[in-house]
């Protein structure tokens, strides 16, 4: 009794205290943390109110976003005619009709390079790409290739913050006939890219892949890296992937076979994908390039054959898989004709696993060095 009278007494105080707390709490705001946003899952549901069947009917209704045009919300278990339409993680997923986009205000730090990863699913076939926009950038990720039997793929794309507060917005440009097939997206994370640093003894950066986009603990089929244009920044930076429409595959050691350290990328599209660095040489100076190639131990068997090139030197590097992981190091010595040069990994065939999906050769660690200055060093 009398303890409650003395709470009753302080409160003006406690609530000023609170005060100043979200005040500050406010202003320390701008550190997005790493993993999936606010409801990036989609798993808070609209209310019942505000929808009509499956389709989402008030603007705010999906606690976090916003949505324009024909947006639905998808529970585990939901047909389409006779197909069941799969959800990657937890109980709910949206789908994005004709023309219809979801949007979320992000508050990042101006400057800093960022990576969204989230995952997507065709349903009838027809959208092939999404248009992904952080304020005032947009770009577009074809999702026309399926890696996965189940058919939800994740997928990367990165930016850097041009502003401090962003609106993150992903449309389905498609124009179907069927308004309702539009692809079912599901679980957005967020990751900030640490600027790539050149260790001692690799003119690479970023030579064993382990700054990239942000991969879910308990996802267990890796994430995309789609192809991009030369100047837009990489969630893998700074090796690019130049494709038309065909990705990489980015993935970690606690579901695949790693040559070395947590991450490496498997290159799944055959000769249609590249994956490149550009570093600054010295021309008429030779230097020496070394790479593991191998399986990720994900059931893709057979030669897997990887091609790298460097100035006018390349080397095929075949590596005999029983799909169960393991790799060889493979060495390609050049000499160098210009100021920069581009250093390129190739996989030189299609390879399927026995559900038909896409994989190949994986790729880690590699490192280049001048020969010259490491002969000194061995001396
Ligand atoms: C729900 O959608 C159906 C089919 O489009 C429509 O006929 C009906 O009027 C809608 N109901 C409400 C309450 O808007
Ligand atoms: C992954 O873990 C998170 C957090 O523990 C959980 O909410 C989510 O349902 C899990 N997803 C899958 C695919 O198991
Ligand atoms: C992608 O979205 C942005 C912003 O919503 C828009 O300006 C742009 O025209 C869109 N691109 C396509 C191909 O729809």
């Amino acid at each position: 009794m009398g303890r409650k009278t003395e709470m009753i007494q302080t409160t003006p105080c406690v609530a000023l205290l609170l005060l100043v707390g979200v005040a500050f709490a406010a202003r320390s705001a701008s550190a997005i943390t790493d993993g999936l946003l606010p409801n990036g899952n989609f798993e808070e549901a609209p209310d019942k109110s505000q929808m009509n069947g499956t389709r989402v009917t008030g603007r705010y209704a999906i606690p976090q976003w916003e949505i324009s045009g024909f947006v639905e919300y998808i529970g585990s278990g939901q047909k389409q005619g006779d197909m069941l339409l799969p959800v990657p993680e937890g109980a709910y997923a949206v789908r994005l009709g004709n023309e219809a986009s979801i949007q979320q205000r992000l508050t990042l730090t101006r400057g800093m390079h960022y990576s969204i990863t989230f995952s997507a699913a065709r349903t009838c076939a027809q959208s092939e790409l999404l248009n992904i926009t952080i304020t005032p950038e947009s770009g577009e990720i074809p999702i026309q290739t399926v890696y996965t039997s189940s058919g939800w793929d994740s997928y990367s794309w990165a930016f850097k913050a041009k502003h401090s507060v962003v609106l993150f917005i992903v449309h389905n440009p498609g124009v179907s006939d069927d308004e309702a097939c539009g692809p079912l997206i599901d679980s957005f994370a967020i990751k900030t890219l640490n600027p790539p640093q050149r260790t001692k003894g690799n003119m690479l950066k970023n030579g064993g892949f382990e700054e990239g986009p942000y991969i879910f603990p308990n996802t267990s089929w890796g994430v995309l890296v789609p192809p991009m244009d030369e100047d837009d920044y990489s969630p893998l930076s700074p090796w690019t992937i130049l494709s038309t429409t065909k990705s990489v595959k980015y993935i970690d050691a606690a579901h695949y076979a790693v040559p070395g350290g947590a991450r490496a990328v498997e290159l799944v599209s055959g000769m249609e994908t590249a994956m490149l660095q550009e570093v600054s040489t010295v021309p008429g100076r030779s230097y020496r390039l070394e790479f593991s190639v191998g399986d990720a131990g994900d059931g893709c068997s057979g030669s897997l054959t990887v091609q790298a090139y460097a100035s006018r030197g390349s080397v095929k590097v075949t590596y005999q898989s029983q799909g169960t992981g393991g790799y060889k190091r493979g060495l390609l010595e050049f000499t160098a004709t210009e100021k920069r040069t581009r250093v390129v990994f190739v996989s030189m065939a299609y390879t399927t696993k026995s559900d038909g999906t896409l994989c190949g050769p994986v790729i880690d660690d590699a490192s280049l060095v001048s020969v010259r200055s490491h002969r000194r060093f061995l001396l």
